[in-house]
Parts: structure tokens; C-alpha cells; sequence
């Protein structure tokens, strides 16, 4: 995209440097556990070791009698106000505290509250809780047969763990299909439960104002308005009417969508403070933090797909069962309880598809979050790239000849897909041509196969993905009733500065810097005069909040039509300051002038004075406007990833050689923060790929809870990333732009596996469940024969 502004404007494409860094850098960033309020105590919370057990007794006597504490807070003290369960964002029920019985091994049983954090953990240590152990159900398939032990006894009508059963497609077509098709292939394909593990875990500040009634919650969250709403309608009963909640989200370390949902702790945070009249502050610890905040995928998929001999896809189907612990707290549109996996065509024009997903309790923590993917697309993209490849092996075909056979073309879009999306637009064959060519695929086949001839095992892997984010056209999309449009609020100053206000939150992804370069782009304004807010109640417009990459699709859009509103206000101005008719007057950014005679201008900063000063007479003075974009479709961006891995036959240990990403996002704001988000997005693709996963005994006892035997990658295990871009706009939005945040994270687990498979595939190995660790590759070569 060619650049319509200066660098001393930054408007759109310019690599401009983060405006948040200067603070970030400098260990001057303003966290929730930064916040130190007078009065201020200190909430920890006692845990649960059994993951299934009745409470027959909590003895608090000994805690309290700890000199500094408190007070302690159990499920019978928040029962006599009707705040023990809470909704969750999936319309189930959670436990705040417990009162009869514990579901998961760290849920919350009580809380201390102490005048500071370490006599608050002494208080936890002297609760005695009586326990009597129930049986445990940890595998979802044993939880759906009959005669498994009923979870939520709490639902009097619950007599399974079934939690939903989900479709979309048409069954009876696919079956057809698949009836007459010449090639099947079927595959069991697991993505375990793994976890956002952001550096910053969660927390609040809960300040209730005794004397106003006034309650001021700071916290990690990623959707500041929505909880808002949320505690005003679960605490209405006891006085907190949302015009007297303020909930501010400062910086925040990373949300990936941990940050979405609402936590016991926050709860309980706020009941503290409300019985005490204190601020209270709740700093989850990492175990805490690993082991009771929302988890991620947990997704038991078997694919199959059928296809014609000369590997025509002809129909796909997905059965999905999914774990979502002891409550489906998954956060996730209304209308989508299985998020947008029926994206799983992804990026191939089938004719027919089928897919259906059920979800089980367990007993798990709950969640089922969109770890930094739009609502279950991850699951959904790494079903379809896996089978695309065991297609490509059943059929001895190259996978990138086999995806460019059945690529969506680029001529078919608007395209509607077989599970009934609209893609706006794509060009797949020109992104996994430019991979192939830019990594040298030719050259790179060919040195794979000296080395098998050799003995050595190097496998190469695409994934060609198709995302889809910009939750979302309000027809369709809501979280608890509320529709997912997002807001921008601009006001000019009369000396042409800018305050821009959106309902999204940034957690790192740079929205100080790309909204500033939007309303550059726009007016003309220099992004350095565009001081952009975001997270605080009281004063940012109201917004569903940031997750899904659904940012650049709903507030960037916003943000550009409430400019555009501000230029037909600034016309005006023009018009009235130049004595000339508004149809003579043209716009080159920054500035309106008369079309024959540019030398009669005005500039957007003398447009803004005048606003203030010399407005039309009959015009409200002011430069300022709003905007709550509804967005008319969801964009779609997408990418070929190609990895090539070598393996080591002494150890079983994956080493990624290469990895190149090439993205098409659209129009780019920001092509440094871009690239950036890409960065970000491929480690932590590759960290599920090879290193991360949370698992359970059969006792419900969690493996993965710290960061001992939770993996996430440090810099030793990531390697190099190579990317590249390909531009093929967004019809419908403002400027053009699609989502980018998650895509690196959606599209490299397959391409990686994909890799892994590839080098043992003349072993036979159609298929590797993620986490692919050095152990299972080890076993492959030795039940092979390869190993060293
Ligand atoms: O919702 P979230 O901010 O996580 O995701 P996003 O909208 O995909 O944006 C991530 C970051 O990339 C933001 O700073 C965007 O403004 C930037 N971006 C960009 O510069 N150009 C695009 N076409 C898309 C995103």
C-alpha cells in the first residue's frame, strides 16, 4: 500500500515506533499490582487439594486469631447474599466459594484477608478444611458413559455430564459424499488443555466506597465494560447499580483471552472490600494462576475427509468432544458454544461439510477461552491442516500440490463456505506460492530426500490457514445479550490535539501507536498528537473489549468513521472560513482547499481553532465524534507457514530449522507491530506444538501447574522466524484491514506437526498428537528402529 502521509504525520504502513514503549521500557508501566491504595489489605485464597470432595467442616478460628488478619470469607458468608455461584459468560453456573462440595484440585475454598500479603498466606495456611473425598471423573468420554458419577448435583434436573451438543452442515449430504468418494481418510486428532500462562496473572484492586456506595474495581481485564455490566447484574440485589461501578483495566502483561472471563478472586476481592469498607487487593500467584484460571483447547477431534483419486477434496467431517471441566465457562458468543470452529473448511472449497462438537464435565477447572485465537479457530485450523496431510500421504501426493489443487480461488470470493461463512476475500494460491518460492520448496524436497537416503530424518510442513475475526456483525453476535459492535469516541482540541477514546483494552498489541496512525491516516493529525485511552468505565466509550483480533475489525473501524464524521464537521468549518460552497472544497490530508486553487486552504489545526473560536453561526461549536461500529461480516485473514524441522535420532529432540510466515492481513497499520504480533504469535504456536500441555491423573491431580513441568519456550528453543506478507484488502472494511493478533498462533502448531510428521513419514507415522516432546519422537524411532 503506498503511503498517503509523512513520517512526521505516521499515518497509515508506517513502522512508527510503539508510543507505549518509552514507559514500558523504562519499568514505568502502571499494573494492577502497582496500585497501592491508603487502607489498602491484602485477599489470599485456600485452595482445594482433592478434585472432588464433599466439605463436611472449614475452621477458621486459628486464622483469625493471627494477629493482622482480617477476616476469612467462605461460601456460607457470600451464600447469605445470594453471590456463592456466579453466571458464567456461557449462560452456566460457576462456584464463587463452595458451600457443599469442591469440583477441581485448586479451586477456591476461602479466602483471608490481612493487613498485608504474607500474613494473608499465614492466614491460609491455618484454615482447617474437613474434606471427604468423592470419585473423580477426568477423562470426558468416561464422563458421557452411563453410570458415570453425576458432577453438577447442584442442577437438580442434571442426571449426565452432557453439556451441549452442537452442528453445523449438512449431515445427510456429507454422508453421501463420503459414500461415493474414492479416497477416505480418518484421524484422531487431540489438542490438549494448555494454558495462556501470561507474564502478568490476574488480580484486582476492589475499592468500595462506604460513604458514596461507590465501587472502584481495578483489574486485569480484557473487557472492562462488559464486567461492568456483568457485576451490575449479578450484585444489583445488594445496592451496586452499575452507574456506581467503575472498573478500570491499566496496563495490562498479557490477556490472550485468560483476561476475559470473571475470576472467583475478583468476586471475592469485591465482597471483601464491600464487608470491610477497605480497598482489597488479589494477586494470583503463577501455580494459582496455572492451575484454577480459565485452560484452553482440550478439543478430542476425529477428521476424515473424502476426496476424488486425483485428490479433488470432495467432503469433510469433524466430530469433536470437547472437555470443559466442571462448568462451561467458555467465553464465547452466545450463539457459538463451540466458538467459530465450524471454520474448519478453512481454506479449500468443499462442497460438503459436516461438523459437530459436544462438550462434557469433568472434574477440571472451567474455561474453554479463545487463547489468542478467535473462538475455537485454532482447534478448527489444525483439524483441517493435519487431514489435509494425511489425505496428501494416503494419496503419495506433494501437501502443497494438494493444497494448491483445492485452494478457495481467488476469483470465488465473496466465497460462502459449506458451514455457511462468507470469506470477503483471499488470494490462497499467491500466499503458498510466495512461501514455497521465498523458502526454496523445490530445492528443499529435493535435499529431503538425499538425507532419508543417508538415514537423516528432516521433514518440511505447510499449513495454509484461513482465520476469521472481527467479532462481530451484531446479528449474530453477542456475549450475554450484549452485541459485539466496538466503539471509537475522537475529540479535537482546539490546538488540533487529539483525545481518542475506544471500548477496546490493549494488552501489549500497540494500541496507543495504530489507532494514533489511524486517525493520522484520517485527518491528517500527527499520530504524536493522538493521546489514545482505553480500559476505565467512567470515561471510554462503551465496548466489548479486546480478544479474537477482533480490535482493528470493530474500534480500528470505528475510529476511522468517527474521523470521517469529523471531516464532514471540519467541511463545513472550511467552507464557512474559505467564504467558499463545500462542493468547491477538496481534501488532501491534513487540509480542505479550493479545488483550481490550493493555495487557498485551511489546515485540519486551523479547522479545529476556528471549531472553538470562529464556528459557523448555527453550528454547535466543537470537534469532536463517536462511533459504534457494527461491523456488515467477520474479515478473514489468512497465511501459508512452511516449516522445515530436522530430527535427532540420539534424542527424539524437534529442532524448527526454518520457519517461514507469510500473513496477509489486509491493509497493514503498523507493519513493524504487524510483524511483531507475528513473532509473538509463532512462539507461542510453537510452544503448544512441542513443549506445553496441562494433564491430570486419575485422581484429578494436575501435571503442568508451574512453571517446573509447564513449558512455556524461553529464547533457547525459539528459533528465527522468517516472515513475508501478501495484501489482499478487507471489501468491507473502512480501510481495508483484517485482524492479525492470533494468526501466527492459529497457523503454526499444524505447520510444525505437519513438519514432524513429514520427516518419519517413510516410517509409517501418519499422525502425532501436540505436544510432539523428544519422548513420543524417541518411541516412534525406537519401535522403528531408527534410534541412535
Ligand atoms: O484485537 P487485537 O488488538 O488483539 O488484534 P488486532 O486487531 O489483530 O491487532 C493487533 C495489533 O496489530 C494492533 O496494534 C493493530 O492495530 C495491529 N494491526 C495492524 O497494524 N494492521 C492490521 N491490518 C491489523 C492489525
Amino acid at each position: 500500500m503506498a503511503l498517503k502521509t509523512t513520517a512526521e504525520v505516521c499515518g497509515m504502513g508506517h513502522s512508527m515506533k510503539r508510543k507505549e514503549d518509552p514507559r514500558f521500557i523504562r519499568g514505568q508501566g502502571h499494573y494492577v499490582d502497582d496500585i497501592k491504595l491508603p487502607g489498602m489489605v491484602h485477599l489470599d485464597i485456600v485452595r482445594s487439594p482433592y478434585a472432588h470432595a464433599k466439605i463436611t467442616a472449614i475452621h477458621t478460628e486459628k486464622a483469625l486469631a493471627i494477629p493482622g488478619v482480617l477476616a476469612v470469607i467462605t461460601g456460607k458468608t457470600l451464600e447469605q447474599f445470594n453471590l456463592h455461584w456466579m453466571p458464567t459468560l456461557m449462560s452456566d453456573t460457576q462456584m464463587v466459594l463452595p458451600v457443599e462440595k469442591v469440583m477441581y484440585q485448586a479451586q477456591e475454598v476461602a479466602a483471608v484477608i490481612a493487613t498485608d500479603r504474607y500474613i494473608a498466606a499465614d492466614g491460609v495456611e491455618a484454615v482447617e478444611v474437613e474434606y471427604e473425598p468423592l470419585p473423580v471423573v477426568v477423562d470426558p468420554f468416561k464422563a458421557l458413559e452411563p453410570g458415570a458419577p453425576v458432577l453438577r448435583t447442584d442442577k437438580k434436573d442434571k442426571k449426565d455430564n452432557h453439556i451441549f451438543h452442537w452442528e453445523a452442515g449438512d449431515r445427510a449430504g456429507t454422508d453421501r459424499a463420503f459414500a461415493e468418494a474414492d479416497v477416505k481418510v480418518k484421524q484422531d486428532i487431540y489438542i490438549p488443555r494448555i494454558h495462556v500462562a501470561s507474564i502478568e496473572t490476574c488480580g484486582c484492586v476492589a475499592d468500595f466506597d462506604r460513604a458514596m456506595g461507590h465501587l472502584t474495581v481495578y483489574m486485569t481485564t480484557q473487557a472492562p465494560h462488559a464486567i461492568r455490566t456483568v457485576f451490575a447484574l449479578v450484585a444489583g440485589h445488594v445496592g451496586l447499580s452499575e452507574e456506581k461501578i467503575r472498573i478500570v483495566s491499566p496496563d495490562i502483561g498479557g490477556g490472550f483471552g485468560g483476561k476475559v472471563p470473571v475470576y472467583p478472586g475478583y468476586v471475592i476481592a469485591v465482597a471483601a472490600s464491600v464487608v470491610l469498607g477497605k480497598p482489597v487487593k488479589w494477586i494470583e500467584d503463577r501455580m494459582e494462576n496455572l492451575q484454577a484460571d480459565s485452560f484452553a483447547r482440550d478439543y478430542h477431534m476425529t477428521a476424515e475427509l473424502a476426496a476424488k483419486r486425483d485428490g479433488t477434496m470432495t467432503a469433510l467431517r469433524i466430530k469433536t468432544l470437547a472437555d470443559h471441566g466442571y462448568a462451561d465457562a467458555a467465553a464465547n458468543p452466545s450463539k457459538f458454544p463451540a466458538g467459530l470452529f465450524s471454520i474448519c473448511t478453512g481454506s479449500y472449497d468443499l462442497k460438503h461439510a459436516f461438523t459437530e462438537v459436544d462438550a462434557a464435565y469433568t472434574n477440571k477447572p472451567p474455561g474453554g477461552i479463545a487463547y489468542r485465537c478467535s473462538f475455537r479457530v485454532t482447534e478448527a485450523v489444525h483439524a483441517i491442516e493435519r487431514i489435509t496431510d494425511v489425505l496428501a500421504q494416503e494419496l503419495e501426493m506433494d501437501p502443497a500440490e494438494l493444497r494448491l489443487k483445492n485452494f478457495i480461488q481467488p476469483e470465488q470470493f465473496p466465497y460462502k463456505s459449506a458451514l455457511g461463512w462468507e470469506y470477503d476475500s483471499g488470494d490462497y494460491p499467491a500466499a503458498l506460492a510466495l512461501a514455497m518460492k521465498t523458502i526454496g520448496y523445490d530445492e528443499l524436497r529435493r535435499e529431503q530426500a538425499e538425507k532419508r537416503r543417508r538415514g537423516e530424518l528432516m521433514g518440511i510442513g505447510i499449513s495454509s490457514f484461513t482465520e476469521i475475526v472481527g467479532a462481530g456483525p451484531s446479528k449474530d453476535f453477542d456475549i450475554l445479550g450484549i452485541k459485539m459492535f466496538d466503539s471509537a469516541e475522537l475529540r479535537i482540541h482546539p490546538t488540533g490535539k487529539v483525545i481518542a477514546r475506544f471500548g477496546t483494552k490493549s494488552q501489549g498489541q500497540g494500541h496507543e501507536t495504530t489507532y494514533a496512525q489511524i486517525v493520522a491516516e484520517e485527518l491528517g493529525i500527527p499520530a504524536a498528537h493522538v493521546q489514545v485511552e482505553e480500559g476505565d468505565t467512567d470515561t471510554a466509550p462503551y465496548g466489548l473489549g479486546t480478544y479474537a483480533s477482533r480490535s482493528t475489525p470493530t474500534s480500528g473501524a470505528a475510529c476511522a468513521v468517527a474521523a470521517r464524521k469529523i471531516r464532514e464537521k471540519a467541511k463545513k468549518i472550511a467552507a464557512y472560513l474559505l467564504e467558499a460552497s463545500e462542493d468547491d472544497l477538496e481534501w488532501e490530508t491534513g487540509k480542505f482547499f479550493v479545488k483550481g486553487a490550493p493555495q487557498k486552504a485551511k489546515t485540519i489545526q486551523e479547522i479545529a481553532f476556528a471549531a472553538y473560536t470562529n464556528h459557523p453561526p448555527g453550528m454547535e461549536a466543537g470537534l469532536e465524534a463517536v462511533d459504534y461500529y457494527d461491523p456488515p461480516n467477520l474479515t478473514f485473514p489468512f497465511g501459508s507457514y512452511i516449516c522445515v524441522v530436522d530430527i535427532d535420532r540420539g534424542t527424539g529432540a524437534v529442532k524448527i530449522r526454518r520457519f517461514l510466515a507469510v500473513d496477509d492481513c489486509g491493509n497493514i497499520i503498523n507493519p513493524m507491530i504487524v510483524d511483531g504480533q507475528i513473532h509473538g504469535g509463532l512462539t507461542m504456536g510453537m510452544a503448544p506444538a512441542l513443549l506445553e500441555e496441562i494433564s491430570y491423573d486419575e485422581n484429578g491431580n494436575i501435571s503442568g501447574g508451574s512453571f517446573m513441568d509447564y513449558l512455556v519456550p524461553t529464547a533457547m528453543e525459539t528459533p528465527n522466524w522468517e516472515t513475508a506478507k501478501t495484501v489482499t484488502p478487507s471489501p468491507h472494511h473502512p480501510f481495508g484491514a483484517k485482524g492479525v493478533g492470533e494468526s501466527a498462533t492459529v497457523g503454526a502448531p499444524p505447520a510444525i506437526a505437519n513438519a514432524v510428521v513429514d520427516a518419519l513419514a517413510h516410517l509409517g507415522v501418519r499422525h502425532i498428537d501436540i505436544p510432539i516432546t523428544p519422548e513420543k519422537v524417541w518411541d516412534i524411532l525406537k519401535a522403528n528402529g531408527v534410534a541412535e
